[in-house]
C-alpha cells in the first residue's frame, strides 16, 4: 500500500464524550463492520469495559476508505479514556500523525480534553476538533467552538459538528482525516523499526503485540529483537486489524497491525518498546518508560482455601497487564495474600472486577495507599495547606481551569467523587505525577476491641489525624454489624487513643420471625445467613464484612 495513502490517527476525548460511538460509526461507514445495533462499541472488548462504558485497553482497526476515487488505508488507534492510563494514551498518540479531538457539544472542554490535547500538541500532531452530540437539546456548539479557540488557539472554522449517535456529518470526519492529516513519514528502505503501542495475552498464541511500523518492513520468519529486554524472537504471524485480525505476508513502514512472535508475557512486549531486526539494530524510539504503580493495596482470598485459585487468577490477569506489580504479603487478620500496585484507583477497581467476573474470584481488598519516602529527621517543614494553587485560566465566561499541587494521598480515594458531587457533576478532574514532597505525616492505627487491624492502618497528615480518626471510627461503627458482644472501635497514634466508638451487643436470630414449623423455609434462612457469613472476615473475635476495608477510608 503506498505510504502517501495511509493515515494513522486516534480519537482523544474526555470520558463519555462519545469516542466509542464515533469509532463504531467510522467502522460502519467504511464497511469494517455491518450496521446493526449489536455492534455497539465494537472496540470495547472486555466485559468490564462494556459494563462501565469506559475504554481500558486500547484497540485498533484498519479501515479502507475511498476518497476522490483513491483507496486510502486509515488506521484508527483507539486510546483509553481515563487518567490512570495516560501513558498508554501517549504511546498510542506517538503511533499517529493526527488526532480527532472530540468534545461534547453540551459539556464543552473538560479536564481530560485539556490533558489529551497537550499530549497530541507536544507530539506535534495535526489536531482536528470535532464537536459531538449536536443532536442534544442543550447542545451549544457555538460556545464549544469559542472554548476551543480560547484554550487551544485552534480557529473555530476547523471544527466539525457531528452527531456520532445519528451519524450526522461523520462522513466529513473521514474526509478531514484524509485531507488534513499528513501520511506517515515512513522510510520503506531503512532497517525495520516498530513501536509497540499495545499488547494482549492470548492463551493459545502468547502475546499479540499491536505495532506501528516506522521504517522498513517485517515478515513471517524474521528474527526480531525487543529493545527493552534485548531478547530475540521469530515472527510467527502478522497482519492488519480490520478490526478482526487479518493475516498478511508483510507489514510495511507506515502500517499499523499485529504481530505474534512467541512472546509469553506482556512484560516482553511492553507498551512503548521498540522492535527491530536481529541483524540490523536501530536506536530505540524515545519516550519509553516502564509503567509505574502509584496506588498500592492488599488483596486476600475471602477464605484461605481459595488461595491457590486466586493466585493463578492473579498470575493470569497480570500476564495481560504488565503495569500491575505483585508482591506476596501476609497479615494476621487476613492470612496469606498479596500486595498489588496499580496505576490508579480505577485501574485497581477494574482489576478487581475482572478477577471477579473472569475468574469468579472473591477477594478482600484493603484500602489503597500511595508510596511515601520516609526521611528520618526531627525538623520537617510543616505545611498546613495540603493543596497549593499553581495556575488558573478561564476557559470561557462560565468555566475556569485551575491547577493545584496535591498530595496523591488526598486525591486517591474519593477526591474525584467529592468534586463531582460538590459541583453537581460540572467539574472535571485530571492529574499527573509531580514527584515527592516533604510533609508532616504520622501513622494512625485502628483497633477493634483493643486489637490493631493492620489493614486499616493509614498515614495521615498530623493536622488531620483527629478528624480522620473520628470519621473512620464512625464509619466502622456503621458498617460492622452488631454482634453478640460489645465492640470498641478506636483510633490511636502510638499509644494514645484519639477517637472511640462503641458497637452495642446484639444477637441476630434469623429464625425469630419463623413461627410454626416450615422446615424448608428455616433451612433457607439459615443458608442465607451462612452465605452472608462468607462475606465476613473474622478479626480477633469480631466479624467484619469484606468490603469494609476499602469503603471505610472513603469520605462521605
Ligand atoms: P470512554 O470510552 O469511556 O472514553 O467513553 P466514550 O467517550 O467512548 O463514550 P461513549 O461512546 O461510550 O458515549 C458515551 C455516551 O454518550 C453513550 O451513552 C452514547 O450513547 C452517548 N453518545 C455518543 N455520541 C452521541 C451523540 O452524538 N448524541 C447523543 N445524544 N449521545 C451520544
Amino acid at each position: 500500500f503506498p505510504v502517501d495513502r495511509i493515515r494513522n490517527f486516534c480519537i482523544i476525548a474526555h470520558i463519555d464524550h462519545g469516542k466509542s460511538t464515533l469509532a463504531d460509526r467510522l467502522l460502519e461507514m467504511t464497511g469494517a463492520i455491518a450496521k446493526t445495533d449489536k455492534n455497539k462499541q465494537v472496540l470495547d472488548k472486555l466485559q468490564v469495559e462494556r459494563e462501565r462504558g469506559i475504554t481500558v485497553k486500547a484497540q485498533t482497526a484498519s479501515l479502507f476508505y475511498t476518497h476522490h476515487g483513491q483507496q486510502h488505508l486509515l488506521n484508527l488507534i483507539d486510546t483509553p479514556g481515563h487518567v490512570d492510563f495516560s501513558y498508554e494514551v501517549s504511546r498510542s498518540i506517538s503511533a499517529c500523525q493526527g488526532v480527532l479531538l472530540l468534545v461534547d457539544a453540551n459539556q464543552g472542554i473538560q479536564a481530560q480534553t485539556v490533558a489529551n490535547f497537550y499530549l497530541a500538541f507536544e507530539a506535534q500532531l495535526t489536531i482536528i476538533p470535532v464537536i459531538n452530540k449536536i443532536d442534544l437539546k442543550n447542545a451549544d456548539p457555538e460556545r464549544v467552538e469559542s472554548q476551543i479557540e480560547n484554550v487551544f488557539d485552534i480557529p473555530r472554522e476547523d471544527c466539525i459538528r457531528i452527531s456520532a449517535k445519528l451519524g450526522t456529518n461523520v462522513e466529513n470526519v473521514l474526509q478531514a482525516v484524509v485531507e488534513r492529516i499528513p501520511p506517515p513519514t515512513a522510510i520503506v528502505h531503512d532497517p525495520f523499526k516498530a513501536l509497540v503501542f499495545d499488547s494482549n495475552f492470548d492463551h493459545y498464541r502468547g502475546i499479540v503485540a499491536n505495532i506501528a511500523v516506522f521504517a522498513g518492513h517485517v515478515k513471517k520468519g524474521d528474527k526480531i529483537v525487543s529493545a527493552h529486554l534485548g531478547k530475540a524472537y521469530e515472527v510467527n504471524e502478522l497482519g492488519l486489524l480490520c478490526p478482526q485480525e487479518h493475516p498478511t505476508q508483510k507489514l510495511f513502514a507506515g502500517q499499523v497491525g499485529y504481530l505474534i512472535a512467541g512472546m509469553k508475557e506482556v512484560k516482553e512486549a511492553q507498551i512503548g518498546d521498540t522492535l527491530y531486526h536481529q541483524d540490523q539494530p536501530v536506536e530505540a524510539l524515545p519516550g519509553f518508560k516502564p509503567a509505574k504503580a502509584m496506588v498500592f493495596a492488599g488483596m486476600y482470598p475471602v477464605d484461605q482455601s481459595e488461595y491457590p485459585g486466586l493466585r493463578s487468577a492473579i498470575e493470569r490477569l497480570t500476564l495481560n497487564d504488565s503495569s500491575v506489580t505483585v508482591q506476596r504479603d501476609s497479615s494476621l487478620a487476613l492470612g496469606a495474600g498479596w500486595r498489588l500496585g496499580f496505576l490508579g484507583l480505577l485501574h485497581m477497581e477494574v482489576f478487581n472486577q475482572r478477577l471477579e467476573q473472569e475468574y469468579n474470584a472473591s477477594v478482600i481488598i484493603t484500602a489503597p495507599t500511595v508510596p511515601y519516602k520516609a526521611v528520618l529527621s526531627s525538623a520537617k517543614l510543616i505545611k498546613n495547606r495540603r493543596g497549593i494553587q499553581n495556575n488558573m485560566m478561564y476557559v470561557d465566561d462560565h468555566r475556569v481551569m485551575m491547577k493545584y499541587l496535591f498530595p496523591l494521598n488526598e486525591i486517591v480515594m474519593d477526591f474525584y467523587d467529592l468534586l463531582k458531587s460538590l459541583s453537581s457533576g460540572y467539574a472535571s478532574f485530571d492529574y499527573e505525577n509531580a514527584g515527592y514532597q516533604a510533609a508532616d505525616l504520622i501513622k494512625m492505627d485502628i483497633l477493634l476491641n483493643g486489637r490493631p487491624v493492620e489493614e486499616l492502618t493509614t498515614i495521615v497528615h498530623r493536622a488531620r489525624a483527629y478528624s480522620t480518626g473520628k470519621a473512620i471510627c464512625e464509619r466502622l461503627k456503621d458498617s460492622i454489624p452488631r454482634q453478640m458482644f460489645e465492640i470498641a472501635v478506636q483510633a490511636s497514634i502510638g499509644s494514645k487513643i484519639i477517637a472511640r466508638e462503641t458497637i452495642k451487643a446484639y444477637r441476630k436470630n434469623v429464625l425469630a420471625k419463623c413461627y410454626g414449623g416450615d422446615i424448608t423455609r428455616k433451612m433457607k434462612l439459615l443458608k442465607k445467613q451462612a452465605e452472608g457469613k462468607k462475606k465476613m472476615r473474622r478479626i480477633g473475635n469480631v466479624e467484619v464484612p469484606k468490603d469494609v476495608f476499602i469503603n471505610v477510608l472513603k469520605r462521605k
